[in-house]
Formats: structure tokens, sequence, C-alpha cells
């Protein structure tokens, strides 16, 4: 979950790691720290908290043109200055990220407790490093590899060795971007994208080794291995955060825009096609069932794709939490298909179930951001939402992006299993398309939804009520507020309140319902009226149609009208919004919430 990057070249490595790290800071935040090699000695500079934190300690420190970054996400050990990292261990210094797991063992192994500085399992792999080096690296980082467990990425220097860099990794990813004379790697391409658009993916179970003048990529055997350059999507530009006070609000107004993006390339004489994802639609006319695995936001928006294969393509769908899956019991159908949904592509528990299943035989397919993610490479076909980089932990675009993959997917489905006909897909997609016009509104009005938010402020919990695919937006728009607000916020399907959340309500407690089923609004307003009735306070977020229905004093927000099933896309921004302006009255930095990172690359 930290961020690390490293750079050899002839410029001011300490300017380059440090906006680097910047960029990079969504994966950890607690602590950060730097290493330069100055030819003789290394370097360290480290503190608690931000970059930004970091960066003001140092003031003018000596132009270096080799060094590393670490941003750090705290796994073992505390947050503390001798945690962070680099780790200094003898002849080496290096930067982690992930988890060394039998860290404990080699304590015991290596006799190492007396020795270590830190509760890091990082400084147990310099330690080791250090311990295995006698003047050839790659044979140390091969002992090194042969002993350790886990997942993780590396960068090392040598206090000896001026000038270079040395990284390796499992799981964990490293990416590399190579200029004349200059090299910049790092955990995922942000960085990188400052310097070109040319990159290559580290492979696992080989050593990257970088100076000036040359990059090398090696085997555990010592071969040089070449590796493929791949072209970065993401411009410059997009990681900027322009005018908007936090990326999360840029990446709530960008939706309209990425809906539209994912879904218009996908329609081909008014039909779904997947022929631009090389993913062959006919395979869904083969399947018995879907398997949807994913973690937070991505379920989410999981849970509501499952409505969608079951309603228009009446194919069964289980939906899984990642890190749930792997202890269930393995029951599935005779033709399944695997649906692994992520942003980043990282998740360490989505992968991981997604390469059990792989490993089963069955077909995988992945609904991922970033492209060339671990996950990306793990499934068989995937299709990319068209986000563009998600920089805020909350995840916005993302959902909204996923959401439209799922629903195309649903509906080609239906019209390969022969549940939906041409004509009806047509009409979905005419629909679909309206979406991204009926957010923007939306989100135009976002200052208007503001003023309601202050009601919220001083309250420690929070509920949010539905039904049907209601409760499903709420549990998405109840990640949000916990997220980000710290209240606590929990969705409820309305007619399980009577079985016991109800005993929870009390005198001005503030409850948001979600009201968008036509078929729904009586039940619903039945369940607003039983918790006004105990002293809730409600504010309800309504489709325009059933606001005459609704027939309460009460504070309401318009949704405009549309088709049921494509509510989520519009109800969803509006909690977002909700979220987003009540985190920041409470003063909260949105983009960088407590206790969390963006990526989640441990169990
Ligand atoms: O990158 P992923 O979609 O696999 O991430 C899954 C969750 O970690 C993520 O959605 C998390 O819940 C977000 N912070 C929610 O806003």
């Amino acid at each position: 979950m930290c961020g690390i990057i490293g750079y050899v070249g002839n410029n001011n490595a300490s300017k380059i790691i440090l906006d680097g790290l910047k960029m990079l800071q969504y994966r950890g935040y607690d602590s950060v720290g730097v290493a330069f090699h100055g030819g003789q000695n290394v370097n360290i500079y480290k503190c608690v908290g931000k970059v930004e934190d970091l960066e003001n300690s140092l003031g003018n420190i000596p132009s270096f043109t080799c060094g590393f970054g670490h941003t750090r996400w705290a796994t073992h050990g505390s947050v503390s200055y001798k945690n962070a990292h680099p780790h200094d261990f003898g002849n080496v210094v290096l930067v982690h990220n992930g988890i060394i797991e039998n860290y404990k063992d080699l304590i015991e192994e290596f006799n190492l407790k007396d020795i270590l500085k830190t509760t890091c399992d990082s400084e147990v792999a310099a330690a080791l490093l250090n311990y295995y080096y006698d003047g050839n690296p790659f044979s140390a980082i091969n002992k090194l590899i042969k002993k350790i467990e886990g997942t993780y990425s590396f960068v090392i220097m040598f206090k000896d060795i001026p000038d270079s860099l040395f990284a390796f990794r499992k799981v964990s990813p490293i990416v590399v971007c190579k200029k004349e004379r200059e090299v910049l790697l790092a955990s995922d391409l942000m960085p990188l994208s400052l310097m070109s658009d040319r990159y290559f993916v580290l492979p696992e179970e080989s050593i990257l080794f970088v100076n000036k003048n040359k990059t090398t990529l090696y085997d555990l055997n010592n071969n040089v291995i070449e590796s493929e350059l791949k072209t970065i999507d993401w411009k410059a530009d997009q990681f900027d955060k322009k005018d908007f006070p936090f990326f999360m609000e840029k990446e709530i107004v960008e939706q309209p825009d990425c809906v539209y993006k994912t879904i218009n390339k996908r329609i081909v004489d008014g039909l779904i096609s997947f022929n631009g994802d090389n993913f062959d639609e006919s395979i869904l006319k083969e399947i018995d069932s879907v398997e949807i695995i994913a973690c937070g936001t991505s379920y989410h928006a999981g849970l509501v794709g499952k409505a969608m294969f079951e309603k228009h393509a009446l194919v069964k769908t289980n939906v899984s939490l990642a890190s749930e899956f792997i202890y269930a019991p393995k029951v599935f159908s005779k033709k399944p298909l695997f649906i692994g949904i992520s942003q980043s592509g990282e998740t360490i528990d989505t992968i991981e179930a997604i390469e059990r299943v792989k490993n089963l035989g069955y077909p995988t397919l992945g609904i991922i951001n970033v492209k060339d993610s671990s996950l990306s490479r793990i499934c068989d076909y995937t299709l990319y939402t068209d986000a563009g980089p998600e920089i805020a932990v909350a995840s916005t675009k993302a959902y909204t992006c996923q959401l439209a993959l799922l629903y195309l997917l649903a509906f080609s489905c239906g019209l390969q299993r022969k549940v939906l006909d041409e004509n009806k897909v047509r009409s979905l997609i005419d629909e679909l398309l309206k979406l991204p016009e009926l957010m923007k509104q939306t989100i135009d009005k976002r200052n208007e939804y503001h003023l309601l938010t202050k009601n919220y402020l001083n309250h420690k919990d929070l509920f949010l009520i539905g039904r049907g695919l209601d409760y499903l937006t709420l549990l998405e728009g109840a990640l949000k507020i916990k997220e980000i607000t710290y209240i606590h916020a929990e969705a409820y399907a309305s007619g399980e309140l009577k079985h016991g959340p109800i005993a929870l309500i009390e005198n001005s407690m503030p409850v948001l319902a979600l009201i968008t089923q036509d078929d729904l609004i009586l039940k619903e307003s039945s369940n607003i009226k039983e918790t006004r009735a105990r002293g809730a306070k409600v504010l309800v977020i309504i489709k325009e149609n059933l606001l005459p229905q609704l027939n309460q004093n009460i504070d309401t927000i318009v949704i405009p009208n549309c088709i049921d099933d494509f509510v989520v896309f519009v109800g969803v921004v509006i909690l977002q919004i909700l979220a987003y302006y009540i985190a920041i009255d409470k003063g909260y930095d949105v983009d960088k919430p407590r206790n969390l990172a963006k990526v989640v690359t441990v169990e």
C-alpha cells in the first residue's frame, strides 16, 4: 500500500523524487522518506507526516543524481520516524512496498532480534540482504528472494555502488520509464507520465539494474532479458487538480464524461460490441452463471451488476467480497464466468481470488481502470473503464464507470441468451446514453445540496434506508460517508428496520432515505414515517415522479426522472456530493482520509 519512486539521471533527483512522491501519496501517507546516493555515502531524510512536511524540513539540500523515495501506509510497525522508510542496514539502503510474511521466522533464523532498530518487516529484508552481500549485489538479491515469503517490491542502493539502483518485485508493482541517460521507476504510472509515455512493467523473478548509462534486466540465472515497452494512455495533465479544491470534487464532476466514454466506444451500429476489447461477447451465450469478485466500492458496483444480469439476462449471479471468497466453499455451476472488478487492478484480495479460479480452469474477465495492472495481467479478458486516473482515496468515477460496463455486459449477455431482442437492447442503450446528461444536471446543482448537509455535521451516526436498487446505492453512499466524514453511516434495507436496527433510532437522529423505484414508494414512505415517529430527522432523495406520492412535509432532494434501473447512476452522485460537503465542512482532508490508502495491497 506504500508508494515507491526511484530516479537515476542527469537531473535533480531530489526534485523529481519529491514531486513523484506527491503523486504517489494516495497509496499511503503516514510517513515519508528519501535517500540519495552522494558517491561516498548515502543521505537519508525522513519524517512522520506527508511529503510536503518532508519537503519543508529539507530546505535546500544539495543536488543529487541518484535516489529513491517512499510514502508509507503502516502495516508492520507503528507510524514512527524510525519505522519510516528508507531502511538502512550495513551496506544496504532500501524501500519496500508489501509484506514479508515470514519476517519473524527470519529474525529467529538469522538471530537478528538484538540488532534490528525498527519493528518493520522491511528492515529484516535489509538486514538479510546486507548479510548476503559480499560485493556481488545480484547473488545477494537472489539469495534474499529465495528466503523471503510474501508480496513485495523493493528498490535498493548499495552504499559502495554509487549512482545505481536495483529493483525486484513479487505481486506488488514496479513500472519503469527510460529516457536517454535517465531512468524513473515507481509503484505506478502517475509519476512516470511526467517523464515519458513509454514504460515497461518490471517482470516478477527478475532483477533490474539501473545507472545513468545502463538499464539492464536480468532473470534469476543472470541472463539479460528484454522487456515489452508499452504506452501510457493517460496524459500528465489528467493528474492535475486544476481549479478544484480536492481531487474528489474534480472526479465527481468528471463522471458524466467518463461514463459516456466508457459506454459510447462500445456501441457499434446501435448495439454493444466488445471487439475493441478483444472480448468476444458470444462467450456470454455459453455461461450458466456469473461470479463477481471485488472489494469496497467495486464490490458495491458488483451488487448492482448482479441485479442487471439476473433481470436482463436471466443468469444466476453471485457477488463475493474477495477477502471472504478465499474461505468460502467452492460450489460453482458448470459454466461460470468470473468477473473481477477493481479500479486499481492491484487489490491483493481480488487478485488472489481471481488467480485461484483461473488456476481451476474457469474463464476470468476483469473490469479494471488501471491499464496493465496486475489483475489485468491475470484475467483472460479485460474491459477497461474510461475513468482516467482516480486519485482521491474515495472512489467515485471508477464506480459509475464500472456500473456502465456491467450494464453493457448484462444487456449483451441478455441478447446472447435471447432474453432480450435487438430492439430492446437498442432502447436500453438509448436510455443508458441519456445518463451522462442527467448526471451532469445533478452535479451542476451541487451547491444546493451543500446547504442540506449542515444538519449532519454534529452527528456521530447516520442511517441510510431504501429498498431494492436504492439499498444497493445506499451501501455505496454509506461507504463514502464513512470513509471521508468519519460519521458512522450504515445503509439498511428499509424492510429490515423493524427486525432490529430501528431500536437505534432516537430523537433528532439523521436518516437519509432514497426512493427511486416506482413500485417501492408506498412501502418506503411507510418506513420513513416509522422512523419519523421515533424522532428521526429525515432527508429524502426522491425521483421526481414519485414526489406527489411521498406526501410528507420533509426535506427532499429531487432526482430527474429516468427508468428505474438506471437511477443508480444519478442517486449515487448525490450521495457522493453529500459526503464530500460534510467532509469539507468538518475540515477534513477529503482526498486523504485517515487510516486509508487508495491501493490495498495487503490482505
Ligand atoms: O482498486 P479497487 O477497486 O480494487 O479497490 C477496492 C477498494 O479498496 C476501494 O473501492 C475502496 O473501498 C475505496 N476507498 C472506496 O471509496
